[in-house]
């Protein structure tokens, strides 16, 4: 694992299994309520240029679980919201805090932060990737189905940075991965190659089609999300019209094994990328998924600031 956390990456496949199974431990160490602080006196700094619900709630109230602690930065309040270049922020905050968080729009900001900051930084969303949640959902789905190896992963909608987070996780891990988006809303040519440049090493099988059948078609999992994400506003309608034919409903996942999981990065819209009647059934693991999410990210923390040992 390289010292910050902006892409799966940056991760090996056997980086990725323990810090799952690291995530696990943590999960069970607070579920049974003992006394676990092995963040005491850490710090991290939360830099939001966007909006958040989980993934600020997990990583600030993770971190006081932990016995550390976690400092919002919303671009709106400091002085890189009014011109203050990244490299200096980075110089200068790095030198307050013990790791930080960053939630951005283009990637190549997080990029340039890493390289002038002094400790770790994790990646908490770009416009390109958004590896914690995709970190998460593997804990998750191994929670929940036993293996994050073998099995077939589908994931349809729009071709946006949760779809390339799982190009790169498929190509590191080694499972299957069908993802049905419009050519219109293609996927990153440079991450679909990456991807299956890993993909020779780790022997995963991937595939981009448009037809969401066969996409779904023995599927252990289905995944979506939003048809417009934060900052795409203005494409909204016509990403409406384009994913139409990708909403996740009762017939769609006809076609998924019959113990499939429903998976969605939250927040999401009913009657648009997925049915109530799908979001809302016992196949949907959305609210552990959410929970996991504070897990997996205190996992990083640790291996990245040496507190796993
Ligand atoms: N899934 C996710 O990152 O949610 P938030 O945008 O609420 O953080
Ligand atoms: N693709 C979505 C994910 C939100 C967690 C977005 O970037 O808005």
């Amino acid at each position: 694992m390289t010292s910050h956390c902006l892409s799966l990456e940056d991760l090996s496949k056997d980086d990725m299994l323990y810090l799952i199974n690291l995530s696990q431990e943590i999960k069970q160490k607070l579920e049974k309520g003992e006394e676990y602080k092995p963040l005491k006196g850490a710090i991290l700094g939360m830099i939001f240029e966007k909006s958040s619900t989980r993934t600020r709630l997990s990583f600030e109230v993770g971190m006081k679980r932990l016995g550390g602690d976690a400092v919002f930065l919303s671009t709106r309040d400091i002085q890189l919201g009014r011109g203050e270049t990244i490299e200096d922020t980075a110089r200068v905050i790095s030198r307050y805090v013990d790791v930080v968080m960053i939630r951005t729009f283009e990637h190549s900001r997080i990029e340039l932060f890493a390289k002038y900051s002094s400790v770790p930084v994790i990646n908490a969303l770009t416009d390109l990737l958004h590896p914690c949640q995709v970190l998460a959902d593997l804990f998750t789905i191994r929670e929940k189905l036993g293996s994050v190896e073998d099995v077939k992963v589908a994931y349809v909608g729009d071709g946006n940075n949760m779809a390339n987070s799982w190009l790169i996780a498929a190509g590191v891990m080694g499972f299957d991965l069908s993802i049905a988006t419009s050519k219109d809303c293609a996927i990153n040519g440079f991450i679909l190659n990456r991807a299956k440049d890993l993909a020779k090493n780790s022997g995963a099988n991937i595939i981009v089609i448009e037809d969401p059948v066969e996409a779904v078609k023995g599927a252990d999992v289905i995944y979506t999300d939003v048809w417009a994400s934060m900052g795409q506003e203005e494409q909204r309608e016509k990403k409406h019209v384009l994913l139409k034919p990708y909403q996740v409903n009762k017939e769609l996942i006809k076609h998924a094994k019959d113990n499939f999981i429903f998976m969605h990065c939250l927040p999401a819209h009913r009657g648009e990328e997925v049915t109530a009647d799908v979001i809302d059934s016992e196949h949907s693991v959305v609210w552990d998924e959410a929970e996991n999410r504070m897990y997996a990210q205190l996992a990083v923390i640790m291996k990245l600031i040496g507190r796993d040992r």
